[in-house]
């Protein structure tokens, strides 16, 4: 017997961002609930779709209709895809088999930080698809950047006004040298390879400002001495991180699929017990150069 699902709801977290649609089976949703998911999308920044379960090809499907899709880091970095019928997605796993990794990321803690934002044209936004989660750990934290911008005080906003942050392409979220930047000079921030973006960017769809910050380790504030620009991005960061009242906790259940845009959220992820499983499944959504 098929189930008709009512009406998709937007259920707002209560925290500054964060929301849970409701209601929607992602393999049959329609251009009506698309236009409804967009909205809250941009009205919340990151979106729970909870309670139902379904498989890669819905996921991609439904990722899709968002805007065209990455083909995964992995893909990029070492030519070997983690999984070949999907290039467009990435296995985010500590789960080994015969010792050999089958995912990315591993079990550590994962900084706070923006997907991507080393590139000319970073994400617009990312879908990470649980599949197994371990029993506890493993959390994901999100961070309005619209709020960290907001609430910066005035004279760190004066010192940033107008300024270009440098992004580190080398390393990744849980400190890994990327594949093909063996041998990069880091040392010197000024010549670390990756983009520059202007530190205060304009979300193309909803006119906010937000602050942009990537990654903490080996960024730089163009043009500034390197002291100065350690200074400045160690009170911003401070100042981002350091306040609960503009994050929102996701503590995963398998089936969970969250979606997050790049352009105005960070997020870090929590440590867990090696011994626990966790696999995800991630899709991500092109983006345009921040402006
Ligand atoms: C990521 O940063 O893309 C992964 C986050 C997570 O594993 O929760």
């Amino acid at each position: 017997m098929s189930t008709t699902l009512s009406a998709l709801e937007v259920v707002p977290s209560g925290a500054a961002l964060g929301a849970d649609i409701v209601n929607l089976d992602i393999g049959a949703a329609t251009d009506a609930d698309i236009a409804a998911v967009r909205t809250a999308w941009r009205d919340h920044l990151v979106l729970r779709f909870r309670g139902h379960s379904f498989g890669d090809t819905a996921h991609l499907e439904f990722a899709k209709r968002f805007g065209p899709l990455d083909i995964s880091p992995n893909t990029r970095f070492s030519g070997q895809p983690w999984m070949p019928d999907y290039p467009e997605m990435s296995r985010i796993s500590n789960i080994k088999i015969d010792g050999e990794a089958t995912g990315s990321l591993g079990d550590g803690e994962l900084v706070w930080h923006t997907d991507m934002s080393y590139l000319d044209e970073p994400p617009t936004g990312s879908l990470l698809h649980a599949l197994e989660v371990p029993p506890s750990g493993g959390d994901t934290k999100f961070l309005s950047m619209y709020d960290a911008l907001e609430t910066l005080p005035a004279d760190l906003r004066k010192a940033i006004e107008g300024r270009q942050i440098k992004h580190d392409q080398t390393h990744n979220s849980s400190g890994t040298l990327r594949k093909g930047l063996e041998g990069v000079e880091i040392n010197d921030v000024t010549k670390i390879p990756g983009a520059v973006h202007p530190i205060i960017r304009t979300h193309p769809e909803t006119g906010r400002k937000a602050l942009y910050l990537g990654r903490r380790a080996r960024s730089y504030l163009v043009g500034l001495p390197v002291d100065e620009s350690e200074e400045l991005l160690d009170a911003l960061w401070d100042h981002a991180t350091g306040n609960p009242a503009i994050q929102w906790v996701q503590e995963w259940q398998a089936d969970d699929l969250i979606m997050w845009d790049n352009r105005c959220v960070m997020h870090c992820r929590d440590s867990f017990d090696p011994g626990g499983r966790r696999l995800m499944h991630r899709t991500v959504i092109l983006g345009d150069r921040p402006y």
